[in-house]
């Protein structure tokens, strides 16, 4: 139980209240705050920016997750960590050198994360799983909150955390997309130590009760 991390995502917060949001998933128990940058090209939809990111660093000391549904993600490295993100995870299918932007990432203070789409093998991350700080594995397509979990994600889940292990067990392991009180205990079985909730929490009246019963449901699957 000690590495279950839970990481609301403000996505599902409302914008009005940030601030008041954030407090109630930190009184909640929540370990990271999870913020999804979007750019309108590698998803639909538009999101957040660097000033959103500063605007949460003023609110909590939690660290930031920030996750980039953008396209040539690098572009945000230094306005990013510069802004107080602390993670700074990004999709290899939205850029040329994955390789070069982890090292960066962690160059400038942060931890390097990498993404995959559900219909992205796990081969893409493979080859730089030294450099990966925290593997995200998408269990819906990116682009909005509020979807079904995929069923064929807890398969790769668990190839996920053997091929974590076989790498000396470092990075963390991030499940993002319909995780909620009736599918985290899933991911959680299949060997996922961080987990995104946007609607699950904040889509609720009570999020701090959200995240404590998120966290519940992985405890009694021990
Ligand atoms: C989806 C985002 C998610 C989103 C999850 O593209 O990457 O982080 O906030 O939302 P829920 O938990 O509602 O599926
Ligand atoms: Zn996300």
């Amino acid at each position: 139980m000690s590495h279950v991390r839970i990481a609301p995502s403000i996505l599902a917060a409302d914008p009005g209240r940030l601030a008041e949001d954030i407090a109630r998933a930190v009184e909640g128990g929540a370990d990271l705050i999870h913020v999804d940058v979007m750019d309108g090209r590698f998803v639909p939809n538009l999101t957040f920016g660097a000033a959103v990111i500063a605007a949460a660093r003023r609110v909590t000391s939690l660290p930031l997750d920030v996750h980039l549904m953008v396209v040539e993600p690098e572009r945000y490295l230094a306005p990013f960590a510069e802004a107080g993100a602390a993670i700074f995870t990004f999709h290899p299918e939205a850029t040329r050198h994955p390789q070069r932007h982890l090292a960066a990432a962690r160059e400038l203070g942060m931890r390097a994360g990498l993404a995959l789409n559900p219909g992205t093998p796990l081969a893409l991350a493979e080859e730089v799983l030294d450099d990966v700080d925290l593997l995200l594995l998408m269990t819906v397509n990116p682009g909005y909150g509020g979807q079904s979990y995929i069923p064929a994600s807890t398969a790769k889940i668990r190839r996920a955390r053997a091929l974590i292990a076989a790498h000396g067990d470092r990075a963390w392991l991030e499940v993002d997309g319909g995780i909620t009180v009736d599918t985290i205990a899933t991911a959680y079985t299949a060997g996922a130590d961080t987990f995104v909730a946007g609607s699950a929490v904040f889509g609720t009246n009570d999020p701090g009760a959200a995240v404590r019963e998120l966290r519940r449901r992985c405890a009694v699957h021990v």
